[in-house]
């Protein structure tokens, strides 16, 4: 297993620069030119132009898009090929092949051009038809969203909705699917990345399948797919979608839909419109190694790069390294002050939600902290200002959290909060440790 990989951001001479590049001194006061608050850019005359880094000083602590190793960055830039000849057909049946394999299935894997929305689209419109019954579990913004996509094409969608925050009880599953008709499918979120919560997918989906009319199992996999334990065949999970800007390292682009055969049967007897998402064309097409419409050719060289990569460190230690890294975040936050959003059972490996400290206003929190080249994510919905999301999916090792969490812990303190740097990346690391040492 990799560990303790130098990430650019570690280099002192980086820091420096950024810190140049963005006017910040390293306990500058809040108001900066060029900054962003709630108000719109401060200070930006005609030729001010707003603080922009390159990417490669920036420490992307987003839920996806993830860091691209540079091994995917030059794999992207090979010359192009023909999408009709053997060359993007050996690189299709590749990607889909080890896919299939991480994901734990021996159904079909389509590689679909476009984001993980896409493929939560696919997925309702190639096993649904209007009026079915749908069972909506939701428990954050991207459970409402897949909700939204089966309304939106005619599912009769009922919602058990859990609050923002806590993950999907599968006894209160159970008993709801024991007191209504039976449903045609039930929408899944495997890892909620709006709160940082991951469900016990597991329990769900058998508690689902097994419920009146046994019906279809459909999963947002998008944020936890790659990254956290998954046996789609052996979960009894009909379809899941994820996208190639997450744990698999890739650029956005590729949305990645993985079916297993009760859904390849109901799509023969759905009935929503569908053209650019439709499996059958996706399958025709799949077996001569091309796919229907002109696909991100560039993006599957270096999608093909992380699912290699993945594929040589192993399922099981792939899991082992975003449980370890998650628990090295966690604490880490945790030792600045923060309070964490899930509670620990609860706690993604990908995504870490927690709760900004009473009277801390986002936007000019965030803006600090983009200027010193940390660039986390703020709530979504309901939760705009009120938490930050710090991403630890994919290519990441426990030195790029560490500098996060002091980068942040620095601005926290120039914020005037109590909080301390250097033993928060003390105790991130312990706890990484900690849970790698666990596992081996
Ligand atoms: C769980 C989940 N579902 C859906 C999406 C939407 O994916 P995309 O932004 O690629 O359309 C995301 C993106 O963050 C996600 O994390």
């Amino acid at each position: 297993m990799r560990r303790g990989r130098l990430h650019p951001m570690n280099s002192p001479s980086v820091r420096g620069r950024i810190r140049a590049a963005s006017g910040a001194s390293s306990r500058g006061s809040t108001a900066k030119s060029g900054s962003v608050t709630p108000g719109g850019l401060r200070g930006i005359g005609l030729l001010h132009r707003p603080i922009m880094m390159p990417a490669m000083d920036q420490n992307l602590r987003v839920p996806g898009p993830t860091p691209l190793a540079e091994a995917v960055r030059e794999a992207q830039s090979a010359p192009m090929i023909d999408h009709r000849g053997t060359e993007f057909g050996e690189l299709l049946r590749e990607v889909s092949a080890s896919l299939a394999e991480l994901i734990g299935t021996r159904g079909d894997v389509f590689l679909l051009t476009g984001s993980g929305t896409g493929a939560l689209e696919a997925a309702v419109v190639n096993t649904l038809s209007p009026g079915d019954r749908v069972l909506a579990v939701t428990i954050g913004a991207f459970g409402d969203r897949f909700a939204k996509i089966a309304s939106a094409f005619g599912a009769q969608v009922e919602r058990l909705e859990v609050a923002w925050g806590s993950a999907a009880d599968p006894a209160a599953l159970d008993a709801h699917l024991a007191d209504n008709p039976a449903y045609r499918a039930v929408l899944l979120t495997h890892n909620e990345t709006s709160t940082g919560v991951t469900n016990p997918l597991r329990e769900l989906a058998s508690v689902a399948r097994t419920g009146p009319g046994e019906p279809l199992v459909l999963v947002d996999g998008i944020s936890g797919l790659g990254a956290m334990p998954f046996e789609m065949d052996a979960w009894g999970i009909d379809l899941v979608v994820s996208a190639s800007q997450k744990a698999w390292m890739g650029s956005p682009g590729i949305a990645i839909a993985a079916v297993g055969e009760r859904a390849r049967a109901a799509g023969e007897a759905a009935r929503m419109p569908r053209v650019y998402w439709d499996f059958a064309e996706a399958r025709k097409w799949a077996e001569k190694g091309q796919t229907p419409w002109t696909p991100a050719v560039s993006v599957l060289y270096g999608l093909r790069v992380g699912v290699r990569r993945l594929a040589e460190e192993g399922r099981e230690r792939t899991w082992a390294r975003h449980a370890a890294i998650a628990a090295g975040v966690q604490a880490g936050l945790e030792a600045l002050g923060l309070q964490l959003v899930a509670a620990p059972a609860d706690r993604s490996s990908t995504v870490t939600a927690a709760w900004l400290p009473e009277g801390l206003e986002w936007a000019p929190f965030n803006a600090a902290m983009r200027a010193r080249g940390l660039i986390v994510a703020g709530g979504q919905g309901a939760w705009v200002g009120r938490i930050l999301r710090f991403g630890h999916m994919g290519d990441v090792g426990i030195d790029e959290m560490a500098e996060a969490l002091r980068v942040m812990g620095e601005t926290l303190v120039e914020f005037g909060r109590a909080a301390d740097p250097a033993e928060s990346v003390r105790v991130a690391r312990q706890a990484f440790e900690a849970r790698l040492s666990a596992a081996r």
